[in-house]
């Protein structure tokens, strides 16, 4: 069934537990995310980027998750809207059904440039009033996502600031958190606290707090009825790189974000936790090793196939790890 973010998250909250929004964007990942969810009796967020839209088109992924739902109609399904750069683009998602939108409301329209605070608390009202009329849920973010090993905001093409960002920017502050969501309602808030978007999070093998653990819980004490969400979440498994490399592949030495940590943070409000990257790891490394070990295969279903056994294991770990597992 169908449900908002906030039902979603109000018992994820209750019981103590976090709920993986996965990024879909074509049949493999919709179906992998459905069949660990299956498995572990789990809730879902299904979450469509810009990048998503651009890639299926909004009807598709619209139909595809309808169908997810219709298909398993026991499991209930947050369909999400991921980084939604202005009131107008979460509108249309609305309309389109979607029963949670992102106002991704700290960079400007351009998802490039830092914006003000008074910007952020604008468009983020707005949508929230919008949102809100029509039974939806509104994610906003405050701070900007980016390695506190390096200042830089992570992947440079996709979502996120560009360039190299401040300590202050990089750290979500608990009163501002605070003013914000007094004055803008969101049922939930992505909040910066050292996760960057994309495979390059950090350069060396984290170790202990590699997240600001105390500043999570600083803001949660500050604002306990808001659902946290950390995006930047992928673990960048070191299986599927090694994987990725032996079958041809060419990827620099890289690390994200240790499951531990972000369990630490599920301990202090973390609700929603965002993973994109590790499925696309995943699903590269499954089709490499599939078409380097069966040179002859021409039936792009058999490495599909490959790739959502892949994706499904990554979907059951993350469900099992955060808690959710007999949550739906
Ligand atoms: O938030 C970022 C996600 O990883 C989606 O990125 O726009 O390339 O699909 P994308
Ligand atoms: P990753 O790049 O770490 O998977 O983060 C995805 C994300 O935050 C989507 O909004
Ligand atoms: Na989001
Ligand atoms: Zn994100």
């Amino acid at each position: 069934a169908l449900i908002s973010m906030r039902q979603m998250l109000d018992h994820a909250a209750e019981f103590g537990y976090g709920v993986p929004a996965f990024n879909v964007n074509n049949l493999e990942q919709t179906r992998a995310i459905m069949e660990a969810a299956q498995a572990t009796n789990s809730p879902v967020i299904m979450q469509a980027s810009a990048g998503a839209r651009k890639y299926a088109g909004p009807n598709f992924l619209r139909h595809m998750i309808l169908a997810a739902i219709e298909e398993f109609p026991e499991i209930p399904v947050c369909m999400h809207q991921d980084h939604g750069t202005s009131p107008a683009i979460c509108q249309r998602s609305i309309a389109l059904g979607f029963s949670s939108v992102m106002m991704d409301g700290s960079l400007e329209a351009d998802g490039k440039t830092p914006s003000s605070y008074e910007y952020n608390v604008d468009v983020t009202r707005r949508t929230v009033e919008m949102a809100h009329a029509c039974g939806v849920s509104v994610e906003g973010e405050l701070g900007c996502l980016g390695s506190l090993e390096t200042g830089e905001a992570g992947e440079e093409d996709g979502v996120g600031a560009s360039g190299k960002l401040s300590m202050e920017q990089l750290l979500t502050d608990p009163e501002e958190a605070a003013d914000f969501v007094a004055k803008t309602g969101v049922d939930a808030l992505a909040i910066a606290c050292g996760t960057s978007h994309g495979a390059y999070k950090f350069s060396r093998p984290p170790t202990g707090d590699i997240l600001a653990i105390d500043r999570i819980k600083a803001i949660h004490q500050r604002i306990p009825n808001t659902h946290l969400v950390m995006h930047g979440s992928s673990s960048v498994p070191q299986e599927w790189l090694a994987v990725i490399n032996e079958y041809g592949g060419a990827i620099p030495e890289t690390y994200g974000v240790p499951v531990e940590q972000i369990v630490e943070g599920i301990k202090h409000g973390v609700r929603k936790v965002n993973i994109d990257t590790d499925l696309r790891l995943a699903s590269t490394g499954a089709t490499r090793k599939f078409l380097a070990e069966q040179p002859a295969e021409f039936d792009p279903r058999k490495f599909l196939s490959a790739q959502l056994t892949a994706m499904k294991e990554i979907c059951i770990d993350r469900y099992n790890a955060f808690g959710a597992s007999g949550m739906a």
